[in-house]
């Protein structure tokens, strides 16, 4: 039975202080499924991924309004891998019912027990192996969301659950609530990080990683495609950029200074002999408390790359690291 590769270069890394073991380079569906990427494609990059070592595939409820767990769950059916092979992770909170009560910007207990259901029906899968709660709610008490996202692993339908972009405060009064009540603790956080946006992962949250050892599933670790320095240019017109409603996006995307900042870590990326995507994706995996770096494409060309900066992680001297964050330092 075809299975993702046990690819020798891969490093798989536990997630925190959990036993589950995620491949180092991962791979996600924001944006990308269903706006650039159909059914077909999606089974191309998902069998890429899977090919180099991937067994991390990240999705949320609210991406394309549940069309991309759709597409993803229709890729996992169509590659046949068997489901104890890899690591299936999706997240909770904005909702996709519309403006109603209780089914948006919550995790309060209704909307977790009715959206994970959601989730698992549009994936066609029995249970996630990480669910998240993609943003904290100030409006429902914490216990409550503790508790909630614990029953849904006692019923089996998680395996293991973390946050998403939620402040240091708020995890360690989880993770003290789940402790006190004997209940299943968060593991992990999924927050942005690269080379331009540091803080949150390297400030906030380094006393969470050494009380708790607290993983991280980092995302946009090519701040959306910036450091690859496709936007050099102007908005290349098959790019993240130049799609209808990322205008917000494009506005950063083509940041004069952004993409002067980016522009110094051109000659570094040609001394080694790679791209500037696999430079900055091999800068986010020598962070020890990174558990997987989730990288997003819009192409299996992407995903062969990104990937492939399997061979350009061992480049990455402690020199080298200093000389990329001094290059792009404001
Ligand atoms: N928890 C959260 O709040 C949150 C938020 C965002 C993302 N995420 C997760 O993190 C994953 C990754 O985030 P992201 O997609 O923003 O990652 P990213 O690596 O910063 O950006 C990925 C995009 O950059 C471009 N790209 C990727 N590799 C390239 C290459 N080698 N050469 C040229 N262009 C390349 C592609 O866009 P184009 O080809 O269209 O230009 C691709 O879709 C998401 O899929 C999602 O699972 C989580």
């Amino acid at each position: 039975m075809a299975t993702p590769s046990v690819n020798p270069k891969m490093e798989y890394r536990r997630l925190g202080n959990s036993g589950l073991k995620v491949s180092v380079l991962s791979f996600g569906s924001w944006v990308t499924f269903d706006a650039q990427v159909d059914d077909n494609l999606a089974v191309e990059c998902m069998a890429a991924a899977g090919d180099a070592g991937c067994n991390f595939f990240d999705n949320a409820e609210a991406y394309a309004g549940g069309k991309s767990e759709e597409i993803m769950g229709h890729a996992l059916r169509e590659l046949g891998w068997p489901r104890w092979s890899y690591v299936l992770t999706t997240k909770l909170f904005w909702g996709i019912h519309g403006d109603v009560p209780n089914m948006r910007n919550t995790t309060n207990r209704k909307y977790l027990m009715h959206a994970v259901d959601g989730s698992l029906e549009r994936f066609g899968q029995d249970f996630v192996d990480v669910l998240y709660c993609h943003r904290s709610d100030p409006e429902t008490p914490m216990e409550e969301t503790v508790y909630a996202m614990s029953e849904i692993i006692s019923a089996g339908k998680a395996h293991y659950w973390g946050t998403s972009e939620w402040s240091a405060d708020e995890i360690r009064a989880a993770i003290d609530i789940a402790d006190r009540h004997h209940l299943h603790k968060p593991v992990t956080e999924q927050s942005q990080y690269n080379l331009l946006e540091r803080r949150k992962v390297e400030k906030e949250y380094a006393r969470l990683q050494e009380d708790f050892g607290y993983g991280n599933t980092i995302w946009s670790p090519l701040a959306s495609g910036l450091l690859t320095g496709k936007y050099r240019d102007g908005i290349p017109d098959d790019s993240r950029a130049a799609l209808d409603g990322y205008g917000w996006l494009a506005d950063r995307l083509t940041n004069p200074e952004e993409v002067a900042r980016v522009e110094k870590l051109r000659p570094i990326a040609d001394r080694l002999g790679c791209s500037m995507a696999q430079l900055a994706l091999a800068w986010c995996t020598k962070n020890p408390n990174v558990s997987t770096v989730i990288t997003g494409a819009s192409k299996v060309s992407q995903v062969v790359q990104n990937f492939d900066t399997l061979d350009v992680i061992p480049l990455l001297t402690d020199d080298v690291k200093a000389e990329m964050e001094a290059a792009v330092k404001k």
